[in-house]
């Protein structure tokens, strides 16, 4: 059997043979370094399903901050190296965690934005991103009430004092605009979407601060009544979703819990410690979920900055009780400049090897020195880029990133195929992938 390799570069490419695909992008400029492809309700550019060439032969797809985008390419492997420049040597015998797949946010705003355009452009948009002649998203992060990315607070039990949760109800935002769009996704998916679920406030009642937003942690202890309707919030919310035939692979124990203990934080928050998430998990929602109808439901920890790291995590997973109901560690790329992926996300997967490594958000323009949306950001999806490189990298294949203002020459060398001459051209992102027999 033949299996894929897929080697990501940062700024990297190619005198390749360049396909025109049968969908170009049409380009459009906004005013920032580079450009956006236009799509509209009839037409989107597209590279069409991705074939591996045979044996002998690699594929890559060039994009570029000139415009390129996702440009296919195929040329010959070689028999021999060139002894000059840049080579990359694959080591396929070191093996590293698995990469469960890439996707995005349905966020309340997801939804608005996605619902408010044609018909057509929205089936464009869906299939561009969702379906196998898209770019594939297998994984899609879903809010539990609102967050930072919804137009009101709200929970989905906000009758005070119901521990009970009688009244818990998915919200309007859930039932007419993420869970349609969740179920439009899925069905031009080619497999199964992996669903995570991330809360980032407990309703107010059951807080100390009594509000969404601010400083603020469930009240009373670990093992409380608080604590275990919490909890049991999760397994209703699995249960509310599940009519609509939407499971979820994962949950997060709550978006940056770290967020949750800062004075007057501008957004929804549920502040834990460390030792707090710790005893909640395994008190609490280890056993909730255990005794519910999803047993399977995997539960990352941490779901913030890897800045916490790696504390958090070994306060957290050291625990027997609570480590044997937890999957893994999900993290955020803000203030990553300040903490080297070596130093946090290696040590983490050097103590705990049994526990994979997550990357649940990233998201550009959140800044005051670089605020909103800016299409055509050669620069943010650099950013991005290099955040997807270095968490992999600790974790999931050898990927190199350069940059450079002018072209790099190198090769790759896969001792069991030959070795695959590219160039880059400035500021731009390569993929290669070939059969490894
Ligand atoms: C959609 O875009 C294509 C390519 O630019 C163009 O030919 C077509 O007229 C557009 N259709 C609509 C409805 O705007
Ligand atoms: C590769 O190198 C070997 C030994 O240096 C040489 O004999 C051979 O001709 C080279 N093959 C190619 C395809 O250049
Ligand atoms: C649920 O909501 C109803 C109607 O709003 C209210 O009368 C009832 O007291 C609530 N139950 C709980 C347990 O909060
Ligand atoms: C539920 O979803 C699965 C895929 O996740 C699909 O195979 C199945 O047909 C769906 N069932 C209904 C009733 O929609
Ligand atoms: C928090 O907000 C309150 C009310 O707006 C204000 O009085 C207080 O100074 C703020 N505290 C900090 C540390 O900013």
């Amino acid at each position: 059997m033949s299996s894929p390799v897929v080697l990501v570069l940062l700024l990297v490419s190619t005198p390749l043979i360049l396909s025109a695909g049968s969908s170009k992008c049409i380009s459009r400029n906004f005013g920032h370094d580079s450009v956006v492809c236009e799509c509209n309700s009839t037409y989107c550019d597209s590279i069409g399903p991705v074939r591996l060439p045979p044996v002998g032969r690699f594929s890559s797809y060039l994009s570029s901050l000139e415009g390129s985008r996702l440009e296919a390419g195929e040329a010959e492997v070689q028999v021999n190296g060139s002894s000059t420049g840049l080579r990359l040597t694959l080591v396929s015998y070191q093996k590293y965690q698995k990469v469960r797949g890439f996707g995005g946010s349905m966020t309340d705003a997801a939804a608005m934005n996605i619902l408010s355009l044609s018909a057509g452009s929205q089936e464009q948009l869906l299939r561009q991103y969702f379906s196998s002649e898209g770019i594939g998203f297998s994984v899609v992060r879903v809010p539990m009430a609102s967050c930072d990315f919804s137009t009101r607070l709200y929970t989905y039990a906000d009758s005070p004092g119901d521990y009970g949760l009688d009244n818990f109800t998915l919200a309007a935002e859930d039932v007419h605009m993420k869970i349609p769009l969740l179920q439009r996704a899925q069905a031009l998916s080619p497999g199964p979407l992996s669903l995570l679920a991330s809360a980032w406030s407990a309703p107010a009642w059951m807080k100390t601060n009594g509000a969404l937003t601010g400083k603020g942690s469930l009240k009373g202890q670990p093992g409380g009544k608080e604590h275990k309707a919490w909890a049991q919030y999760y397994v209703r919310f699995l249960e509310e979703y599940s009519k609509y035939n939407l499971s979820f692979w994962a949950v997060t124990t709550g978006n940056e819990p770290s967020a949750g203990q800062m004075t007057n934080y501008s957004f929804q928050a549920l502040g834990f410690t460390a030792e707090q998430q710790r005893d909640w998990v395994s008190l609490d929602l280890g056993p909730a979920l255990h005794a519910s109808s999803f047993p399977r439901t995997h539960v990352l920890i941490l779901d913030d900055n890897r800045l916490l790291l790696p504390r958090w995590a070994k306060v957290v997973l050291s625990d027997i009780q609570a480590g044997r109901y937890i999957h893994g560690v999900a993290v955020h790329w803000y203030l990553d400049h300040l903490v080297p992926a070596d130093i946090s996300l290696d040590v983490i997967h050097q103590l705990y090897p049994e526990y994979y490594l997550f990357g649940t958000e990233a998201c550009a323009g959140w800044s005051p020195a670089d605020r909103g949306v800016k299409l055509g950001s050669w620069d943010r999806a650099e950013q991005y880029a290099h955040d997807i490189i270095q968490v992999g990298s600790s974790a999931a294949c050898s990927v190199t990133s350069t940059e450079s203002p002018s072209a790099v020459q190198f090769e790759v060398w896969d001792p069991a195929v030959g070795f695959m001459p590219s160039t880059a051209p400035p500021r731009s992102l390569l993929t290669l992938a070939w059969n490894t027999r």
